[in-house]
This record gives C-alpha cells, sequence and structure tokens, in this order.
C-alpha cells in the first residue's frame, strides 16, 4: 500500500492510497461475506469494504428464518420449493437460477450449521424449520411445509457472526466503515470493463483506490426511499447507485415488497414467523379476515397477498385503532413459553416499540416496505449484466453482484418470506465459485486508466462543496413522502404518472442541495447526501418502471390493469438513468426476456397460471 497519486480539482488535493486484490466485495451483509469467504478460501487475496461493522449489516435484522428443503419438519422436496418459489414471483422469476437456488438450498444450510450458526433444534437434533408464508407441500397443493430453518427469530443475527468469522479464518482484508465510492470503469474490447472500486475512509477522509480482478457489489437493498421502512437506514442501495453511475442498468425495480407486518408507527419488522406459529391477523370487527381472501392459506399467503388483504381491509373502514389505520396481529393465544423459545425477539420489539406485552394483547400492525426485488442484473454465477438488447445475457466483465442489491432473479415480481437468506447464500456461495474459476491468484494487474479516480472524486467534491439553499434531509423526506405516496400497496395510472413528476422535481432540486459540514473526518452531512443521491436515482427509477408497467403483477398492484397480462408483459424491465444532480435527465426503459426454462432436465418449465392461495 503505497500513496501514489493525487487528484487535483478546484484547487483542492484528494491524496489517493492505492490497493490491490484479487477480488474486491462491497458490503459485509449476508451475501457480501459469504462471498468474501468464498473468495478467500478459494485463495483469492481478497478484500471486504463496508460501511458498517460487518455484524451490524442490515442482515442482522433479519428474523424468521432460511428456506432450505431439509424436510426435518413435515415432507419436504426441492422441486416443491422451486414450485412454490415460481409462484411466489408470479412467474416473473428465471426459472434456471430458481432451480439452482433450491437445489443448493439444503447444501447451503449444512455449511451454516458447520460454520458455527446455532440454529434451533428438533427434540432429535436435527435443525426446527417453521412454516412461512406461500411455501406449501405438494406443489403448491398444501399443506403448508415447514421449511424456514430458524435461529429462534434471530436467525439473521446469527449468521452475520458466522460468517464474519469464517471470513476472517480464511484471512479476508476488511476495510471496515469505509464508504464506497464509485466503481472503476474502463472500455473494453467488447463494452465495459470493471477493474475496481474508489472509496473513503469515514474516520480520516482518505481516499482509496482498489484494482481488482473482479468487484462483487454486495450492498444491500435501497428501502430508504420510502418512509417507512423495516430497513436500516444504511439501506441506501450505493451499489445500484454506481452501477446506474456507471452507465449500466437495473432490472425491475417497480416490485417493492411490503412486509405485512411492521409495527404500526415504528415501521420495525415483526416476523411472518409470528404468524408461521400460530398467529394471526384481525381487522377492527375481530374478524379473521384472511379466510376470506386466501381461503386454503390464509394468514400464511405470501405477503403481496396479506399485504393486498389488510390495505383493503383498512380502505373499506375496518382498520382498527381511531384513524382506521392498522390490523392486530394476535399472537396472545400462543404459550407463553413456545414464545420465549421461538420469538423472544419481537417479544421484546413488541414491549419497545409498541408497548404491548405479546402474551396478553394483539400488537397493532400495517404494510411496511421491506424488500426490493429489483436491483442489479445478474446471473446466477453472479455476474452482472451488460444490458444489451441484442444480446441480454451479456455480462459485464469484472462485476458481480449479489444479495438484495442483485436481481438473479429468483424472487421475480414477488418474494417468498425466508428465500432472501438463503439467495444471498447459495448465490453468495455461487460467486465464490465462479470467481475461483476465473481469477487468477496474484497475477499481476495492468495499470488503472488515469482517470480511474474522476468520476468518484469530481462527485465526491461537488457534494462536499453543495452550497445550495435545500438541506439534504428536506430532499431526502420529500422523496420518501413522494414514494410512500405514489408507488405504495396500490397503484394506478393517476397516482403514478403524478409520481413520476413528483420524484424528477424533486430530483432536479439535487441541484439546490446543501451540504454544510465540509471536512472529511465523519462527515456524516456529506456522506448521507451521497447516499440520498444513490437513493434519489433509483427512486426516480422506480417510479417510471412502476408507471411504465400496465398489468398488476406480484407486488405490482395496478389498480387500472388488475390482471397479470403475460402476452405483453411477462418480460424484465430494465432501465436507465441519466439525471445526476438534478440536471433534468431521466430514466430509460426497456426489457430482457424471462428465462422460461429449467437449469437441468430434472424439472419441467413452471407453467404459468392464475395465482390463488
Ligand atoms: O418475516 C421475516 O422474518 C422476514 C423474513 C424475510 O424477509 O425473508
Amino acid at each position: 500500500m503505497a500513496r501514489n497519486d493525487t487528484f487535483e480539482i478546484n484547487g483542492r488535493s484528494y491524496p489517493i492510497v492505492d490497493h490491490t486484490y484479487d477480488t474486491v466485495v462491497v458490503g459485509a451483509g449476508g451475501s457480501g461475506l459469504r462471498a468474501t469467504m468464498g473468495s478467500a478460501e478459494g485463495g483469492l487475496r481478497t478484500a471486504c469494504i463496508t460501511k458498517v461493522f460487518p455484524t451490524r449489516s442490515h442482515t442482522v435484522a433479519a428474523q424468521g428464518g432460511i428456506a432450505a428443503s431439509l424436510g426435518n419438519n413435515t415432507p419436504d422436496h426441492w422441486s416443491w420449493h422451486m414450485y412454490d418459489t415460481v409462484k411466489g414471483s408470479d412467474w416473473l422469476g428465471d426459472q434456471d437460477a430458481i432451480e439452482y437456488m433450491v437445489r443448493e438450498a439444503p447444501q447451503a444450510v449444512y455449511e451454516l450449521e458447520h460454520a458455527g450458526v446455532p440454529f434451533s433444534r428438533n427434540d432429535d437434533g436435527t435443525i426446527y424449520q417453521r412454516p412461512f408464508g406461500g411455501h406449501m407441500q405438494n406443489m403448491g397443493e398444501g399443506p403448508p411445509v415447514q421449511r424456514t430453518c430458524a435461529a429462534a427469530d434471530r436467525t439473521g443475527h446469527a449468521m452475520l457472526h458466522a460468517l464474519y468469522q469464517q471470513s476472517l479464518k480464511y484471512d479476508a482484508d476488511f476495510f471496515i466503515e469505509y464508504f464506497a465510492l464509485d466503481l472503476i470503469m474502463e472500455d473494453g474490447p467488447d463494452g465495459k470493463v470493471c477493474r475496481g472500486v474508489i472509496a473513503m475512509c469515514l474516520d480520516d477522509g482518505t481516499i482509496h483506490r482498489f484494482r481488482s480482478q473482479a468487484v462483487v457489489l454486495a450492498t444491500g437493498g435501497y428501502g430508504r426511499c420510502y418512509f417507512t421502512a423495516t430497513s436500516a437506514h444504511t439501506c441506501t442501495g450505493d451499489g445500484g447507485g454506481m452501477v446506474l453511475r456507471a452507465g449500466l442498468p437495473l432490472q425491475d425495480m417497480e416490485f417493492v415488497q411490503f412486509h405485512p407486518t411492521g409495527i404500526y408507527g415504528a415501521g420495525v419488522l415483526i416476523t411472518e414467523g409470528a404468524r408461521g406459529e400460530g398467529g394471526y391477523l384481525t381487522n377492527s370487527e375481530g374478524e379473521r379476515f384472511m379466510e376470506r381472501y386466501a381461503p386454503s392459506a390464509k394468514d400464511l399467503a405470501s405477503r403481496d397477498v396479506v399485504s393486498r388483504s389488510m390495505a383493503l381491509e383498512m380502505r373499506e373502514g375496518r382498520g382498527v385503532g381511531p384513524d382506521g389505520d392498522h390490523i392486530y396481529l394476535h399472537l396472545d393465544h400462543i404459550d407463553p413459553k413456545v414464545l420465549g423459545e421461538r420469538l423472544p425477539g419481537i417479544t421484546e420489539s413488541g414491549k419497545i416499540f409498541a408497548g404491548v406485552d405479546l402474551t396478553k394483547q394483539p400488537l397493532p400492525v400495517t404494510p411496511t416496505v421491506h424488500y426490493n426485488m429489483g436491483g442489479i442484473p445478474c446471473n446466477y454465477h453472479g455476474e452482472v449484466m451488460a444490458g444489451d438488447p441484442k444480446d441480454p445475457e451479456k455480462i459485464v466483465p469484472g462485476l458481480f453482484a449479489v444479495g438484495e442489491a442483485a436481481c438473479v432473479s429468483v424472487h421475480g415480481a414477488n418474494r417468498l418470506g425466508s428465500n432472501s437468506l438463503i439467495d444471498l447464500v447459495v448465490f453468495g456461495r455461487a460467486t465464490g465459485h465462479r470467481l475461483k474459476e476465473i481469477v487468477k491468484p496474484g497475477i499481476s494487474q495492468d495499470e488503472l486508466p488515469k482517470d480511474s479516480a474522476d468520476l468518484a472524486l469530481t462527485r465526491l467534491d461537488h457534494f462536499r462543496y453543495a452550497d445550495g439553499s435545500t438541506p439534504t434531509a428536506a430532499l431526502r423526506a420529500d422523496m420518501q413522502k413522494g414514494m410512500q405516496k405514489h408507488a405504495a400497496v396500490f397503484r394506478d395510472s393517476k397516482l403514478l404518472a403524478e409520481g413520476v413528476e413528483v420524484l424528477k422535481d424533486v430530483n432536479k432540486r439535487m441541484a439546490d442541495v446543501k451540504v454544510h459540514d465540509r471536512s472529511l473526518i465523519w462527515n456524516s452531512d456529506l456522506i448521507e447526501t451521497l447516499e440520498l443521491d444513490n437513493l434519489m436515482a433509483q427512486a426516480n427509477v422506480t417510479m417510471a418502471s412502476a408507471e411504465n408497467r400496465k398489468e398488476s403483477r406480484g407486488a405490482h398492484a395496478h389498480e387500472d390493469f388488475p390482471d397479470r397480462d403475460d402476452k405483453n408483459w411477462m418480460k424484465h424491465t430494465i432501465a436507465w438513468f441519466d439525471g445526476w444532480g438534478g440536471n433534468g435527465g431521466g430514466v430509460k426503459i426497456d426489457y430482457r426476456p424471462v428465462h422460461e426454462y429449467t437449469l437441468t432436465d430434472d424439472v419441467k418449465y413452471i407453467e404459468p397460471k392464475k395465482r390463488v392461495y
């Protein structure tokens, strides 16, 4: 490591610290750590850059568990898991990738077990599995399957600790509290190539240039573009922002998942495992209304179905509370010993965030933004797609994406609960395998282009000295309110068309943003502005993609087009953004075909049909 370059702009100098690695992973949540571990275990010099301490990454908040057809508590088979995932995705998921995920899932869970994840146990010592929404036996016929492997209701927390320890064991280097600014892209003979990433150390403001054969973006979702979300405040889609700035597209951004049970007012997650363990929802009339909307699966229908049913109950005047704006979740009929053993975390959250003793009272809940099905398009090896309409499978050499930042696409238009944690580890692991195949350990890498830091540092300096009149927090609030109002559980043409204008307008005001703190030492004002820039682009892309899709599918419930339209819309949206810094530019949209084929002949393509639970 040596200081070997200085970037000059407007009379200011930014000395650069250079590093060279085989692989650089950005993000240390479940997928980032699994990719880091796989890369390091494969003998590659691996760095992991993360803006928070690894065990504080947002995976820590994942509660209910991780789906895999182990069959410990009920009969199960990977093909049943595949069927449920395809159906849950409303047939927008790529079936080759889904087959890969569900077949690899058991092995990925056993690896976690051996890595030290303290799963809850059955009496016979096997991993305890609970029911979760949309997971069924017998190719969707039912009854519900117990497929979700759980460590009480702190599964993500347990996974992060085990994966961080494993990554350290294999000697990965961690750059903790470093904020990734931009990718280093170069024009190759056949399009763009990724050569590394530029990051800033948050505590001393030093700029670091990472040259690598592969960059893996594991930066999580962008839930914080909404006003109320279960996502951590760090979920600002930094990888998606970098990809858009590199001139690459994002995929299926219109599909935003609302989790049925966020604590009313606080937005804090109450795991679907609560309903898996027997919890149920009631309206102001005390009715278990899910029996009407999903007669078979009831409270364990998929999330989009339950969230829409709750929204309809509230809209039709059967919401709970003085404003009829929430629903009750009952766990008060469950043995307190079971709650203590299997759901201790949410029992505590109920007390802290709603003042409710779950053993005695119902908990006020409401659908809350939880997950982005869309993200950086990639294949099941983690390789990022270039978005070339003439060659939809063309990849960007050197660039990978995993986890919620990525869109593989296994979740399509709607993700099933507990399929996120399995996505993280299966595709983190698959990316590790691919890296081992294509990255050559320790080879000498070509010099980086002269302008390798220009994009990152021009942008950094621009926001550092931004001297408009609108504080970052005000712009962020307007963006979040716009998203909350115009791209909610239900959408319609008018709301979406207005939403596109509202978001364009807020984005234009980025040109007037004011950053007060000019320093580079723990400058949260500056970092929040850079994060807002990432969020703003993705909020605009989400709204434009939602306005563009004239059908209802999964989480995209369009009231003017209430049916799924496979003839015209069974295709992935891909979208580019060029409205940076409020320059008046916007979103461009194109499409990629859905993979209507499986990975092997062991299973047949699952033909689309009406989705009923
Ligand atoms: O409800 C939950 O525990 C969340 C799980 C998930 O989003 O997969």
